[in-house]
């Protein structure tokens, strides 16, 4: 029988300290009032994804190559958007664990919570497109549906490399630099959603992307409102983690919004080509990806908007040489370095 624990009540008028950190914040300060403003507008602005119009999507007006082509997209987003509900879940709980005032703890909730959506959204739209639940163990139709669904293997293969190394970022770093890489995805997410609703036609589709877009740049706000918070006054350690970290970010992150760059995530030969391809068939069948310039000029302008926040608080940008942007080199990134979500 377990001996029973030593009782404190009957010796001690108050209990000792409890060690922090610790799960459990007995306090509710608020002082970013923007905190505040993003949270009552993310309850505002809930939706759910499976009370779209998902009745108007007509899937067999698409060929197969087409349905193909747009579920592969879907899933490419979902190597982000399915892992980020259970990274922002953690970061939550970081929240909690280090007496986060309160309107902190509210977004990250919201953030958590509009991730799923977004994780449910391409679910739903994987499922209507393909009739089967899962990309990787669906039965290609067509030769190109073949070739996609080895690019998805590889996909989940290397994005499933950096949780491990991501739950053991978290506790170690600041919600500082944990920010600076939620920050380039949420600013290049915004973006790409717009374009993405701007250029779609499918009523479902559009309707998600409005949605999904507005979720984004309230992350984005998130982001800011925290960053103009606590970056005055970082360390010099802490700022060259964030410099590694922006460079981690548009690696992982190019994947989606950009390329995949080849040194970073293990692909095969064939595998830009593959994309490409589908690209193409599901911009034809009114699927707004944009285009490969689009591409480049978008994730361009995020991460010059990023260097202009960085900037401010004379944190050192890396050199970003693949959209033409120059700066600190950084050359040691692993799968297991990164934090970013999106
Ligand atoms: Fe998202
Ligand atoms: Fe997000």
């Amino acid at each position: 029988m377990a001996q029973p624990k030593e009782r404190l009540a009957d010796k001690m008028e108050l209990p000792p300290a409890t060690e922090q950190p610790n799960v459990y914040p007995l306090s509710w300060r608020s002082h970013t009032r923007k905190l505040q403003e993003v949270w009552e507008a993310a309850l505002r602005e809930n939706w759910d994804p499976e009370r779209l119009p998902w009745d108007t999507l007509d899937v067999d007006s698409y060929s197969w190559e087409e349905r193909e082509s747009i579920a592969y997209w879907w899933s490419l987003l979902s190597v982000f958007d399915a892992s980020a509900p259970p990274v922002f879940a953690e970061a939550l709980v970081k929240t909690y664990e280090v007496h986060e005032e309160d309107p902190v703890r509210k977004c990250f909730f919201s953030v958590t919570r509009d991730e799923q959506n977004h994780e449910i959204m391409c679910g739903l739209a994987i499922t209507k497109m393909l009739g089967h639940p899962d990309p990787l163990t669906y039965q290609p139709r067509t030769e190109l549906g073949r070739r996609l669904q080895k690019n998805v293997h590889w996909l989940y293969y290397n994005g499933g490399r950096y949780w491990t190394g991501y739950k053991q970022a978290v506790p170690k770093y600041d919600l500082a630099v944990l920010f600076s890489s939620f920050l380039m995805g949420e600013i290049a997410a915004a973006t790409i959603f717009k374009q993405m609703y701007d250029n779609s036609r499918e009523a479902v589709f559009k309707e998600g992307f409005r949605n999904i877009g507005r979720d984004e740049g309230r992350h984005m706000a998130i982001c800011m409102a925290v960053m103009e918070r606590d970056y005055p006054g970082l360390d010099p350690a802490t700022k060259a983690v964030v410099t590694k970290q922006i460079r981690a970010g548009y690696l992982f992150l190019s994947a989606v919004l950009f390329e995949p760059p080849m040194e970073f995530w293990d692909l095969p030969a064939d595998f830009i080509a593959n994309q490409r391809e589908a690209e193409d068939i599901a911009r034809g069948a009114g699927f707004g990806i944009p285009t490969y310039e689009a591409k480049l000029q978008n994730w361009k302008n995020a991460m010059l908007n990023l260097k202009g926040v960085l900037d401010r608080y004379a944190i050192p940008f890396p050199a970003i040489p693949e959209v033409g942007i120059t700066g600190e080199e950084i050359s040691d990134v692993a799968m297991e370095d990164i934090i970013p979500v999106f």
